[in-house]
């Protein structure tokens, strides 16, 4: 075991800590800035002129050291190749939730194996591209056993694993959902509980309807599961005002709000309690053709929002957090600093995690050097590589 020792990065030119107590602005930024890691955290950050000694020392040479993005939302176990499907989209085909079958027989017909090498790249992917939290969701097993050994291998990778049996009926199961309702919360949940700290839904028309979910929920919360919905993705519905008569962490998608689900979802945030998130998927409108949800009437009222990636073969095959940034600056009117608090905090908050997502004295030392020496460059430059190196648990994992 090598001895524990501190490191000293030194040299940041800019270190957004996500609170507001050590900095200005929504960012709490620090300029001119040091972090102190220590046994995985953040022992200490602040004005590099009063960086206590450490160790070692790592020079970020005007950089910009951010928190590690924190992804909410993936489904990284899966097999077979959905290109074709988005050829054809791209050509005018609109985008149906039955793709999702495409990609079940696929992952019914792969080893654990090629499930666990899949979801082991993209993980790595996503993490030398600045993600350093992922949840993974199951959802194209949709058998008790195909469900668990999906699981399993989410399992491997992230404790934010998600039971997703609730993601469309499979085919055998046609013209009978109810029946399929009945296993996902019977023996399929029984099995893969274990293996689970979240249960999903997807709440739209073509999968489950309001009722259904609502059983799917209860029934996940029941055996101990924390909520979280798909909802109001392909067009209105029930999802977002489910999600939080729910208590549920997250509401992912949020394409087509009413007014109302915007009200829930702030109201949700003045409770008290914690609060439903919006978690907003740019990169699958981006992929499908759709509107982009109205990020700024959800900010202006006061709803909780977070950006995550949504990685999968059929709607938005991106890993890319600093894509979804770019995208929402420019096709949804958030502010460069409401993005990445957005990427980082918001997807913490969906997690219902207060040990990632910010730089505070405590937090994990989950966090990216950025090749530029500010934050707003992760929109500015779109499409460009720009992480130098990450952190995870305090770490060097990419870079
Ligand atoms: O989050 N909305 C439902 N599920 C996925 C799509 C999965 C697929 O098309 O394979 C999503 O977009
Ligand atoms: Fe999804």
């Amino acid at each position: 075991m090598p001895a524990v020792s501190s490191v000293l990065v030194d040299g940041v030119a800019h270190l957004v800590t996500n609170d507001p107590a050590l900095g200005p602005g929504p960012l709490g930024e620090v300029p001119d800035a040091a972090v102190v890691v220590e046994a995985g955290r953040v022992a200490w950050c602040g004005p590099r002129t009063r960086a206590p000694a450490a160790d070692v020392r790592v020079d970020a040479a005007g950089r910009c050291l951010i928190p590690g993005f924190v992804d909410s939302h993936s489904h990284v176990v899966f097999a077979g190749d959905r290109s074709r499907e988005f050829g054809d989209r791209m050509s005018g085909r609109p985008y149906e939730a039955g793709g999702i079958r495409t990609t079940v027989a696929a992952t019914r017909a792969a080893s654990d194996t090629d499930l666990l090498g899949t979801a082991t790249r993209l993980l790595r992917e996503a993490r030398a591209q600045g993600t350093t939290t992922l949840e993974i969701k199951s959802g194209y097993g949709l058998s008790t056993a195909d469900e668990q050994r999906c699981l399993r291998a989410a399992a491997r990778l992230t404790d934010e694993t998600t039971f997703l049996g609730a993601h469309v009926v499979p085919p055998e199961y046609d013209g009978d959902t109810d029946g399929y309702v009945d296993l996902v919360t019977g023996g399929m949940l029984e099995a893969c509980a274990p293996h689970a700290r979240w249960i999903d839904v997807f709440c739209e028309r073509g999968a489950f309807d309001e009722h259904q979910a609502r059983r799917v929920l209860r029934a996940g919360r029941d055996r101990g599961l924390m909520p979280r919905v798909h909802g109001n993705q392909l067009g209105p519905g029930p999802g977002v005002r489910l999600a939080v008569a729910e208590g549920a962490a997250s509401v992912d998608h949020c394409t087509h709000l009413s007014d109302d689900d915007v009200a829930a979802l702030a109201g949700s945030a003045s409770g008290g309690g914690p609060a439903t998130v919006a978690t907003l998927l740019p990169g699958v409108d981006f992929s499908t053709r759709q509107p982009y949800p109205d990020a700024r009437a959800l900010l202006d009222a006061g709803a909780p929002v977070a950006l995550a990636t949504d990685c999968n073969p059929g709607s938005c095959f991106t890993s890319s957090m600093a894509l979804c940034i770019a995208l929402a600056v420019r096709e949804m009117r958030m502010s460069p600093e409401e993005a990445l608090r957005a990427a980082t905090a918001g997807g913490a908050a969906a997690l219902r995690r207060d040990d990632v997502g910010h730089l505070a004295v405590g937090a994990r030392a989950d966090m990216v050097l950025l090749e530029a020496p500010n934050p707003v460059y992760l929109a500015y430059r779109p499409g460009v590589p720009q992480v130098a190196a990450v952190w995870k648990d305090g770490e060097l994992v990419a870079g």
